[in-house]
C-alpha cells in the first residue's frame, strides 16, 4: 500500500512542487495549508496536473485538535514540513509572529505527531542558518549563526528536532537546508508569484522584464566577487522537490536520518543571473546599481557533495532552465490570477 504522508505548506511555492514529486513517486498525500501565502486556486492546478484529486486540509499548524483529527484519520507514515513564515524583513518587524508560527507551531506538529506515534519528518531548514559563513562553499558542518528572527527559528527548529532525536531514536528526521530556490514547473501551472513587489532576485527581474517593474535595483557592485555583486547557488525548485523525495525515501527506507545542504554547488552573481533571464526572455532588464542591502550575505554556495553522498541527490537543472521556467510561468495564464484578500500565488 502507498504510503501516507503529509504535506504541511504543501499549497506554497516549494510545497507545491513537491506535491508533485510526491504523487510522481506514488505516495499518498494530504496536504495541510492555511493559504496565508498560497492562492486556493493552486489546489486545481494541482488536479490538473497531477490527475488526481488533491486530499487537503485548510488549518493552522498551530491548531493542534485539527492536526490530531487529521493523523487520526489519515495515519501518516510520515510528514514534510513547508508550512512557515519566511520573510527575512517582516520577521525583523515581528519577531513573536515568526516565532509563533515557526517554532510553536513545530512544536505543536511535533506533539501531535509523537502521540499518533508517527516519529518521521522532513524538516525546510535554510542556508540562513549560517549567517555569513566563514568558509565558501559550504560545508554543513560551518557553526549556526543567526542574521535575524527568521534565521533563528531555523536554527531553533533544527536544535529542537536534534534534541528529540537525542532523547528517543524512533525520531527519524531529515534536516534540508536550501540554498536560492528559483524557477518553476515546466508546465506553467503552478510557480512563485509574489502579490506584493519581491523581495527575491529572480521574481523581480520576472517583473521587471514583463514589464510591470521599471528596473531592477542591484544592491551593490563592491563585493569580493568577480564582478563586484552577491552571489549565490541558484537551485531549480523541481531539483529541490526530487530532493524532498529522496529525504522521505532515506527516512521510511532504512529509517536513516540526516542533515544535507541542497544546493548546486555552483555561484551565480546578479548580473550573471540578468543576463541569463535576458536570454531567457528575450526582453530587456533594465538595472541600476545602489547601495549594499542591509544585512545582505556576501556569497553563499553549498558543499553539495554530503545529499549527492548521503541521498543520492544530484540537481540536473541549468540557471538558464531556472530562467526559462520563470519567464514561461510568469507570462502564462496563471501567475496573474487574483490571489484574494489572504494570499498570493
Ligand atoms: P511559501 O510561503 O510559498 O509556502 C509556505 C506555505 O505555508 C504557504 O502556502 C502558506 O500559506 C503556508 N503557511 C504559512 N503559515 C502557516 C500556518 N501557520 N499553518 C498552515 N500553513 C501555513 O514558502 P516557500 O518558499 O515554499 O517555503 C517553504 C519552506 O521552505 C518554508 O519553511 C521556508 O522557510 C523554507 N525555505 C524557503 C526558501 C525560499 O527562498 N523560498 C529558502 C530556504 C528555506
Ligand atoms: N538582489 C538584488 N536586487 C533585488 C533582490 C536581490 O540585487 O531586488 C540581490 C541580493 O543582494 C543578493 C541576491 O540578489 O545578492 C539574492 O537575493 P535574494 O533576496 O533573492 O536571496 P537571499 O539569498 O538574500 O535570501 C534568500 C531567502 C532567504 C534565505 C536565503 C538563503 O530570501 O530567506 O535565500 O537560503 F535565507
Amino acid at each position: 500500500m502507498a504510503e501516507k504522508i503529509l504535506l504541511t505548506g504543501g499549497a506554497g511555492y516549494i510545497g507545491s512542487h513537491t506535491y508533485v514529486a510526491l504523487i510522481d513517486a506514488g505516495y499518498e498525500v494530504t496536504i495541510l495549508d492555511n493559504f496565508t501565502n498560497a492562492n486556493r486556486s493552486v489546489v486545481d492546478r494541482l488536479e490538473q496536473l497531477t490527475g488526481k484529486p488533491v486530499s487537503i486540509a485548510e488549518a493552522d499548524i498551530r491548531d493542534a485538535t485539527t492536526l490530531a483529527g487529521l493523523f487520526a484519520e489519515h495515519q501518516f507514515d510520515a510528514v514534510v514540513h513547508f508550512a512557515a513564515l519566511k520573510a527575512v524583513g517582516e520577521s525583523v518587524e515581528r519577531p513573536l509572529d515568526y516565532f509563533d508560527v515557526n517554532i510553536s507551531g513545530l512544536i505543536n506538529l511535533l506533539r501531535v505527531m509523537d502521540a499518533a506515534g508517527c516519529r518521521r519528518i522532513v524538516f525546510s531548514s535554510s542556508a540562513t542558518v549560517y549567517g555569513v559563513p566563514d568558509e565558501t562553499p559550504t560545508p554543513e558542518t560551518a557553526e549556526f549563526r543567526a542574521m535575524n528572527p527568521y534565521g533563528q527559528t531555523k536554527i531553533s527548529g533544527e536544535q529542537i528536532l536534534n534534541q528529540l532525536v537525542a532523547a528517543d531514536e524512533r525520531w527519524k528526521v531529515g534536516i534540508l537546508r536550501y540554498f536560492n530556490p528559483a524557477g518553476a514547473h515546466d508546465s506553467a501551472l503552478i510557480g512563485e508569484d509574489p502579490r506584493d513587489i519581491p523581495n527575491n532576485l529572480m521574481p523581480y527581474i520576472a517583473k521587471v522584464a514583463a514589464g510591470e517593474l521599471a528596473e531592477l535595483q542591484v544592491f551593490g557592485d563592491d563585493y569580493d566577487t568577480p564582478d563586484g555583486t552577491g552571489v549565490r547557488d541558484y537551485i531549480h525548485v523541481v531539483d529541490l522537490a526530487k530532493g524532498h523525495v529522496l529525504s522521505l525515501a532515506a527516512l521510511l527506507g532504512e529509517g536513516q536520518g540526516h542533515l544535507v545542504n541542497l544546493g548546486t554547488g555552483e555561484g551565480h552573481s546578479v548580473l550573471e543571473v540578468v543576463s541569463a533571464y535576458k536570454r531567457a526572455s528575450n526582453r530587456d532588464v533594465p538595472y541600476r546599481i545602489t547601495e549594499r542591502r542591509a544585512g545582505d550575505v556576501p556569497v553563499y554556495v553549498a558543499r553539495a557533495d554530503k545529499a549527492e553522498e548521503v541521498l543520492g541527490f544530484r540537481t540536473e537543472h541549468t540557471l538558464d532552465q531556472m530562467c526559462a521556467s520563470s519567464w514561461k510561468w510568469i507570462t502564462g495564464p496563471h501567475s496573474q490570477e487574483d490571489p484574494g484578500p489572504e494570499g498570493n500565488a
